[in-house]
């Protein structure tokens, strides 16, 4: 069933976990997580961004998808949709229109109190129709090319009076980590995560969850982190699975076993992921 996130949130966070969110970025990569998930039964938070929303043709074909699959695959776990990054109060909105159950508003680049703004408005819009809020405050890490850009971690008494003024459901205070597939040394701050955690109510989103290994993960979710985003790893593992099978067969054309050559690679990461709850 397609919900917001609000009580698989509160529900992990009660039980010192982490629900994983991971993205999807076309109609394969859907069927697999919603078919794995639903195998383990644990409950899933399918992220999309806007240029994978932009890819797969827009907001209405990306609740299509999700919503039929859940139909016509049976699936019984909770499922939320939810924008990853967006960027501007109308892509939210045009989401939200759209039936995605959560957005992201990411209006991390703005100064502090622009952020503020923007993020009570989607605010507002999205809790008039029973959709939550994710927000991002500092400046996450970002990978170009060889190029680490670690960005600059938040400080606690900003994240304390954004959570206050905006009434957001759940934040993303940048921590350390970077997006893309980064695999050397991170200095994750575990003391400003467990800080944050002591005295923010909220559910703690970690970005950037791709490349670490499940002991760190499990470090992060121990010191107050409720959500993870995935995203690099599954294209990683993907992307391998695929080259291999070209390399073997060369002379196949079919789509749908090209695109499906990545399919094991895929569940088995997933697998790994869920793993840190154990
Ligand atoms: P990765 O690139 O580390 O998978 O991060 C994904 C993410 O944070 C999406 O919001």
């Amino acid at each position: 069933m397609l919900v917001n996130s609000k009580e698989i949130l509160k529900e992990f966070k009660r039980n010192n976990k982490a629900v994983i969110h991971f993205n999807i970025n076309n109609l394969e990569w859907t069927k697999w997580i919603l078919e794995e998930c639903n195998r383990l039964n644990v409950p899933v938070i399918l992220g999309c961004s806007e240029s994978a929303v932009k890819y797969m043709g827009g907001f209405d074909v990306v609740y299509s998808i999700v919503t039929s699959l859940i139909k016509d695959l049976d699936i019984k776990i909770d499922v939320v949709l939810h924008l990853d990054h967006g960027h501007s109060v109308e892509s939210c909105t045009k989401a939200i229109d759209a039936g995605f159950t959560s957005v992201m508003i990411d209006a991390s680049c703005e100064d502090f109190n622009q952020n503020v703004l923007i993020t009570k408005e989607v605010v507002n819009y999205a809790h008039s129709k029973n959709v939550t809020v994710e927000a991002e405050i500092g400046i996450m890490g970002q990978l170009n090319h060889d190029n680490v850009n670690f960005g600059s971690t938040t400080n606690v008494s900003d994240v304390l009076e954004f959570v206050k003024q905006t009434g957001v459901d759940s934040i993303a205070p940048a921590v350390g980590t970077v997006h893309g597939m980064y695999r050397g040394d991170l200095k994750i701050d575990y003391d400003l995560i467990h800080e944050i955690s002591m005295k923010v109510d909220i559910p703690l989103v970690l970005h950037g969850g791709s490349g670490l290994s499940n002991e760190i993960l499990k470090k992060c979710v121990k010191n107050g982190i409720t959500k993870i985003n995935i995203n690099s790893d599954l294209q990683d593992k993907w992307s391998l699975g695929v080259r291999e099978y070209l390399a073997n067969n060369n002379e196949v054309i079919d789509p749908r076993k090209i695109i499906s050559s990545g399919m094991d690679k895929i569940k088995s990461e997933i697998d790994l992921k869920l793993n840190i709850n154990d």
